[in-house]
């Protein structure tokens, strides 16, 4: 994956070459900061609206002023684009920390907060959305915020590695069997017709892609519950997929070894593969229910 060579740090746009980080940074030394992932398809932000509304829900609750309102922010987000001539498929990476401070853990007075922000070439993975992924299923070991896009990633990243040497993609997380979400994404059962997924609690992060399936599934008329499902539904599901800006409406076909139903991708996630695929105007329509 590439990176662009232009990255937009405290409202200035360098070559990604003259960005320096002093040691004493309280994202680096604490984990002290928020971020986003906003996908980009030909040149242009998918729900960056919905990513900078959230990035701002982050910053409040973590007690980070940020010098910038929302509007002078997706500009800046926007001239970032239009900087790396960036017209293909991507993501941007969003990062706000408290700022550069000697290391103490209370709050730094009169320092900036850092921000930065980079974009990564990033094409569509479009194997694993015709044919799905297999996951492991962990115990949530997360914190009791994780509505918040903390730094503080070292549960999701093992949660993760995990996944990978057990050779699946995702880590489906659950608090004493209630499933919670992925370790970087949200997941959704379906059971008779119905989508059911965790409500938007303090116990997950509330997805954009989520936010959008809920619109699609209004749209196409699927009714969908906010409501934790368990391992033991698992078992006895017809259907099971998540969702990210990374992953777009992704089938899982596998759960620890054991096949969702035939093992194929079902009815309702092509659905809102589709929907996802009309919303964010991609042209290429790769999913083969579309046929
Ligand atoms: N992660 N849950 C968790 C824990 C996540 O980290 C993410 C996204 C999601 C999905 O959110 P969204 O639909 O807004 O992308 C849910 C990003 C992609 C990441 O950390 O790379």
């Amino acid at each position: 994956m590439s990176v662009h060579p232009v990255i937009l740090t405290q409202s200035k746009f360098l070559h990604r070459d003259s960005l320096k980080f002093p040691f004493e940074e309280r994202g680096l030394q604490f984990g002290d900061g928020i971020y986003e992932v906003i996908r980009i398809y030909a040149g242009k932000y998918y729900l960056l609206e919905e990513h900078v509304d959230r990035l701002f829900r982050s910053i409040e609750a973590i007690k980070i002023k940020l010098p910038l309102t929302k509007k002078e922010l997706t500009e800046q987000l926007l001239e970032l684009l239009e900087k790396n001539s960036m017209d293909g498929d991507g993501k941007v990476y969003l990062q706000v920390t408290r700022g550069s401070a000697p290391r103490d853990h209370v709050f730094p007075e009169n320092v900036d907060a850092n921000i930065y922000a980079y974009v990564q070439d990033l094409p569509r993975n479009l194997a694993k959305l015709e044919n799905g992924v297999s996951v492991i299923t962990l115990q949530d070991i997360r914190w009791d915020y994780c509505y918040i896009k903390s730094l503080n990633l070292l549960p999701n990243v093992l949660a993760k590695q995990e996944a990978k040497e057990n050779g699946c993609y995702e880590a489906i997380l659950h608090k004493n069997g209630l499933v919670t979400e992925g370790s970087s994404s949200n997941v959704y059962l379906v059971k008779d017709g119905t989508i059911y997924t965790h409500p938007a609690t303090k116990n997950i992060l509330h997805g954009c892609v989520r936010m959008a399936v809920e619109r699609f599934t209004k749209e196409l008329d699927i009714p969908l519950i906010e409501e934790a499902f368990t391992l033991e539904d698992i078992a006895d599901a017809d259907e099971l997929f998540l969702t990210s800006s990374t992953s777009e409406v992704l089938p899982i076909i596998k759960v620890n070894q054991d096949f969702v139903q035939d093992g194929k991708p079902g009815k309702i996630t092509r659905l809102l593969q589709q929907a996802y695929e009309k919303d964010a105007n991609l042209t290429k329509q790769t999913v083969s229910a579309h046929n």
